[in-house]
Order: C-alpha cells, then sequence, then structure tokens
C-alpha cells in the first residue's frame, strides 16, 4: 500500500516545486492579462514592431496548451519552438529560460499540466509588422543572440552566487528590462543591469555603480524593495516592477531573496552621466526655496501640487505613513523623468502580503478621477524634481504627450 501513496506524495511536491519554479519564473505576468483567467493569455507586450499577445498556456486541448508533450512543453520555454515548429517572438523569454535545468522543467511541466484549470479562451492575433511579422526571421536573431546551454556554476562562484545567477539571469530574467538592447532587439552585454526603456517606464542602473547604481542600497533596502516593492528613502515599484514584486519576487523563499542580492552586489559597475546617486537628493535648501517654488504660491507646478499630491505626500514632499517622501527617492531624483510622469498618469497599484498601496492615475480617462493635462504634469514634475529630486531633469507638455501615447497605444 505505501508504495502509491508514496508516488503521489512525490507527485505532490513535484507540482509544488513546478508552481515555485513558475512563480520565480513569473509565468502569470505575462500570460494572464488584466482581470482575466489565470494563464489564458491574452496580456499585450507593446514593442517597437507591434503589438504581441500572449497565449493561452492552460492544459485547454481546445485552445490552451493541453496537447504539448513533455518534449514540446520543452521546446517552446528553453528554444522558443511551439508546437508544430512555430518560431515564438522573444518577447516570450526563452532566451532566459533556455538554461533552466531539466529538473526544474519536469517540475514546470507537471505544475502546468496537472495543477493549472483549463480555460477555453481564443489566442488574440497579433499586430506586428512586416517584415517582423516573418517568423523565420527568428531562425537568424536565435543563431545571434541564443545560448541554449543549460544552468552549470561556475567554478569561482559559490553556491549562493550561482543560485543568484540562475534566479537573475533565468529564472526571473531581470535583465529583459534593466539591460538595454541592440538595435536588433538582442541584450547588450556592456549594458549589462545598467537601466533600459520598458514602454512609458524605466528599469534603473541595478549595478554596483557607486553613483548611477544601487552600491548605495544595503541589503535591507533591497530586500524590502524585492519583498515588499517599497524600500524606506530608495524607492518604490510601480509599472512593470510592481508586477514583480506581486506575482514573483514576494514570494521567493528568504534564501532566494538573499541570494539575488549577493549575486547583484558583485555585478560589475556600469556609469552613467549622473553626477549624484538617485536617491541622495534632499529638499531644495530654504535661501533657494523662492527661487525653486517651494514658496511661490505664482508656480504653476506648486499649484497642481498642492491640489494633486500634498495630501498625501505632504507639503514638503516629506510624505507620511504609506505615501512615500519625494525627497531620497530614485523616481524624482534619477536621471529621466520617466517613472514619475508614468507614475501620474497611470497611478500605482501594488498587494503584497495583506497590505496595499494605491495611488490614483491622473492620466486616467474615469470622470471621478481629478485628471491632469499634459501641461499640468509637465509643470508638477517640474515643481517635483526641481524641490525634491534632480533639479537637472527638467520636461515639457510634449513629452508628457509622448509618454500618455506610449501608455495607451
Ligand atoms: C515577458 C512575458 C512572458 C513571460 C514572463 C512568459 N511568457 Fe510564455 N509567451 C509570451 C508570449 C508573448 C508568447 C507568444 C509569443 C509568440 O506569439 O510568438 C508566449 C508563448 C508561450 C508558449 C507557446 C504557447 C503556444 O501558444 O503554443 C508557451 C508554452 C509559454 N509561453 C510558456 C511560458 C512559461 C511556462 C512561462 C514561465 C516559465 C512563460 N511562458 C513566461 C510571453 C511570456
Ligand atoms: C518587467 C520588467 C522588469 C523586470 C522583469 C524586473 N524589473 Fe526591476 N524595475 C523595473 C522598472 C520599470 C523599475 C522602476 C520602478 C519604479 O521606480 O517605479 C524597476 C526597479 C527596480 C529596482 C529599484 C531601482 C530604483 O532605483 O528604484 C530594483 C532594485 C530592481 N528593479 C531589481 C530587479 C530585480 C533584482 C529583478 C529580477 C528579480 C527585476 N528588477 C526585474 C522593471 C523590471
Ligand atoms: C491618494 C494618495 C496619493 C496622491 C493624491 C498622490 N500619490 Fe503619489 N504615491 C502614493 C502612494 C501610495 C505611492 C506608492 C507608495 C509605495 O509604493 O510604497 C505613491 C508613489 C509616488 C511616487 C513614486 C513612484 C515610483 O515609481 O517609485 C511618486 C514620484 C509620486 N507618488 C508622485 C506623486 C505626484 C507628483 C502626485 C500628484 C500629481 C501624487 N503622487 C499624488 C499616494 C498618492
Amino acid at each position: 500500500m505505501a508504495a502509491p501513496h508514496d508516488a503521489r506524495a512525490s507527485d505532490t511536491a513535484l507540482v509544488e516545486k513546478g508552481r515555485y519554479i513558475a512563480t520565480a519564473a513569473d509565468c502569470f505576468a505575462c500570460h494572464t492579462s488584466p482581470a482575466g483567467k489565470a494563464f489564458a493569455g491574452g496580456y499585450p507586450i507593446t514593442t517597437p514592431v507591434g503589438t504581441i499577445y500572449s497565449t493561452n498556456i492552460t492544459p485547454s486541448l481546445a485552445t490552451g496548451i493541453g496537447h504539448y508533450t513533455k518534449a514540446e512543453f520543452f521546446e517552446a520555454v528553453r528554444r522558443g519552438i511551439g508546437r508544430g515548429g512555430r518560431h515564438l517572438y522573444p518577447a516570450m523569454p526563452y532566451p532566459s529560460y533556455a538554461a533552466i535545468t531539466d529538473e526544474d522543467m519536469g517540475a514546470l511541466y507537471a505544475f502546468f499540466t496537472s495543477s493549472v484549470a483549463p480555460v477555453e479562451q481564443e489566442n488574440r492575433p497579433n499586430t506586428v509588422r512586416f517584415p517582423f511579422n516573418m517568423r523565420s526571421g527568428m531562425v537568424l536573431w536565435n543563431w545571434l543572440y541564443l545560448d541554449t546551454a543549460t544552468f552549470h556554476p561556475r567554478p569561482q562562484e559559490t553556491p549562493q552566487i550561482a543560485r543568484g545567477r540562475y534566479l537573475v539571469d533565468h529564472l526571473e530574467h531581470c535583465g529583459t528590462c534593466h539591460t538595454s538592447r541592440t538595435l536588433l532587439m538582442g541584450p547588450s552585454s556592456a549594458h549589462y543591469l545598467s537601466g533600459s526603456v520598458v514602454g512609458v517606464w524605466y528599469a534603473p542602473n541595478i549595478t554596483t555603480d557607486k553613483v548611477a547604481g544601487i552600491a548605495d542600497w544595503t541589503d535591507s533596502d533591497l530586500r524590502d524593495y524585492l519583498q515588499t516593492g517599497h524600500a524606506l528613502n530608495r524607492g518604490q515599484a510601480a509599472g512593470p516592477m510592481a508586477e514583480v514584486v506581486t506575482n514573483s519576487t514576494q514570494s521567493l523563499t528568504s534564501g532566494d531573496i538573499d541570494a539575488i542580492i549577493v549575486y547583484l552586489r558583485q555585478v560589475p559597475a556600469v556609469a552613467g552621466d549622473e553626477k549624484q546617486s538617485r536617491t541622495s537628493f534632499g529638499l531644495a535648501d530654504h535661501p533657494e526655496d523662492a527661487e525653486r517654488g517651494l514658496t511661490t504660491s505664482a508656480d504653476r507646478g506648486w499649484k497642481v501640487f498642492s491640489g494633486s499630491c500634498a495630501s498625501c505626500h505632504q507639503a514638503e514632499g516629506q510624505g507620511i505613513n504609506a505615501y512615500p517622501s519625494l525627497t531620497h527617492n530614485s523616481t524624482t531624483g534619477g536621471p529621466n523623468a520617466r517613472n514619475l510622469v508614468a507614475t501620474i498618469l497611470a497611478g500605482l497599484e501594488r498587494r503584497s502580503g495583506d497590505s496595499s498601496v494605491f495611488m490614483p492615475a491622473f492620466g486616467s480617462k474615469a470622470l471621478w478621477v481629478n485628471r491632469l493635462s499634459d501641461e499640468d504634469i509637465a509643470d508638477v514634475s517640474n515643481f517635483v524634481l526641481k524641490t525634491f529630486g534632480n533639479p537637472s531633469v527638467q520636461i515639457d507638455a510634449s513629452y508628457v504627450a509622448k509618454r500618455r501615447a506610449e501608455l495607451t497605444p
């Protein structure tokens, strides 16, 4: 009687392992559309060549991956080759997943085939433009960029650093957002983790550079950020990073979070143009207040700030409770205004554990929201930048209009 029971116990263990790998690899984020059913696809990914929709990866036989054999599943996830030989676009991060070990792949397959609920939902057609819509072009791309070796620790690596590298480069694919791309959309190795545009957002430099990177974040800052999306007087996760925290990093074991941190600590520094670290900007000095706008009620940006932002972030931007300070904040001290403008336009909603944080979307079309025009947003951003953040970054209304268009293509 013991054998069948043990077999079931080890199946359950395999499925649970697969659930953890799927969480660490954040399959949910891309394969679930807003308010849609888990893993049923339809999530739009905007790329410079058109919009690519993720597909239904529930085990539905009619519309999902129910017919995938284990070998076919491995090919899709690690080689970007779908059932029947269709080349997938690298919007599916198979170049990062290529190194996932056979053992982890087996667990993933067990999870997707036996624990995910089948959902009947047809895939949405992509709007990728010629010539990029010819999937055969991916053969060349794969030849240039796809490294098909599975993961092996390097001789000089401690097991913890190796685990961190496996998580950062492969399962969590942090570089798909934090590493900029070459003209052919391949990752640029010289710019590894040194910051990149992601749609309307900006994924900052997370290398060890003392000015441009995160050398001044302590281990506990990084732990707080990855586990809750918020690190006091450092930064908070909005947009795609809020999804990473919500769907993935908050559920990692503390051992895996520590491995990520230890690994990030030895990533080579990549410098930028910044002169001062983005979390080092304090409140503008008092003698300059008038000039910088803090005390002049004539400044339009101050008016918008005082009407739309100060109730939460407080009059001197110092924040209170769950409302973060706008000084010593990577979003106001960074090298560009993308995350500031994107947060004002899109707002922020993030859940971790039982707590959630919310900031309204001032670019929303909903009637009940206090909507702000491009000009209002440019003015308030300039006020925030010069009073609380990096005063050398200033924007105009057309900058905001471009970001608004990127947000709602
Ligand atoms: C960054 C977004 C993203 C993440 C993360 C992601 N996928 Fe995908 N995936 C896609 C997109 C987009 C497609 C469709 C690509 C295309 O049409 O060329 C896709 C396609 C697939 C396919 C092919 C399905 C079919 O319709 O034949 C499989 C299987 C798959 N993904 C599995 C996974 C698994 C398992 C994970 C987690 C380990 C994962 N994906 C994580 C974006 C993602
Ligand atoms: C889907 C894209 C995406 C992925 C994947 C991603 N990030 Fe991010 N990350 C961002 C964006 C965008 C921001 C800026 C968020 C903000 O300021 O609101 C960010 C911010 C951060 C920050 C804070 C930097 C600062 O100065 O505020 C850290 C640290 C970070 N990410 C680490 C990671 C790590 C480690 C991983 C992998 C485990 C990862 N990210 C994966 C997009 C991503
Ligand atoms: C209803 C309260 C509320 C209002 C009003 C509000 N915010 Fe926020 N804001 C928040 C919360 C909550 C967060 C996120 C805190 C966290 O992530 O831990 C946030 C985050 C931010 C961030 C950091 C975003 C990032 O990507 O890291 C900036 C910058 C910001 N707000 C600026 C503004 C500006 C400018 C206004 C006015 C146009 C404004 N906020 C209005 C509550 C508010």
